[in-house]
């Protein structure tokens, strides 16, 4: 459930997949990347949360969320009642992309063309894991998810419907969260923690 559809879908289950998608060198990402950092969680999760794409430590450690946005997002999991190893994990793009500024790496926005290349793994992964929620987060994943009109300051925590059976929703993304004013960033925090605890309540029921 893409807003668009995609020409073809890579197969297998998710551990093939994830092989697959190592080789991947669909967009230029994958030449000053590490590695491709794949979705993690188990095939039979029933929220699968899509982000926007790996940062330096996922980079580095092949994992998804596990740099500072993913400290936050672990915090926002914990308090809406979710179990991190329970759900599915991705990203709208798989590889980390960045300008060097002296030494550091700094984070730069995968474009168009990038999103669209890797919207194949996206596709493959939930026809994998066919979760009964999928949480958009940042404007990124909601995009592609919900399509480009798609508002996440205005259309965030509230449910759509994207397939027979399949509920979507969107939040601000933890980076987004981190970025806000000081003054803004607690509500900002609290209003991620109440659309996760939509989604606690929805696959509990
Ligand atoms: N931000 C994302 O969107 N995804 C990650 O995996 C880490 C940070």
């Amino acid at each position: 459930p893409l807003a668009k559809p995609v020409d073809e879908i890579p197969t297998g289950k998710l551990r093939t997949l994830q092989r697959k998608a190592r080789d991947c060198q669909a967009c230029p990402l994958w030449r000053p990347a590490t590695q491709t950092v794949f979705g993690q969680g188990p095939a039979d999760a029933l929220a699968m949360l899509v982000g926007e794409q790996p940062g330096n430590q996922e980079d580095l450690t092949g994992a998804p969320f596990v740099g500072p946005a993913g400290r936050l997002l672990d915090r926002a999991l914990d308090e809406a009642g979710l179990d991190r190893d329970t759900l599915y994990l991705t990203n709208t793009v798989k590889h980390f992309k960045f300008e060097m500024r002296g030494k550091a790496r700094l984070h730069k926005r995968a474009n168009a063309a990038e999103q669209e290349a890797c919207r194949m793994w996206l596709a493959a992964e939930m026809l994998q894991v066919r979760p009964r929620v999928v949480v958009a987060l940042g404007a990124m994943a909601a995009h592609t998810v919900f399509g480009n009109s798609f508002r996440v300051t205005r259309e965030r925590g509230r449910w759509r419907g994207l397939a027979d059976d399949v509920q979507g929703i969107a939040s601000w993304h933890p980076s987004a969260v981190l970025r806000m004013p000081e003054d803004r960033r607690e509500e900002g925090y609290a209003e991620l923690v109440e659309d996760l605890g939509k989604v606690a309540t929805t696959i509990k029921s």
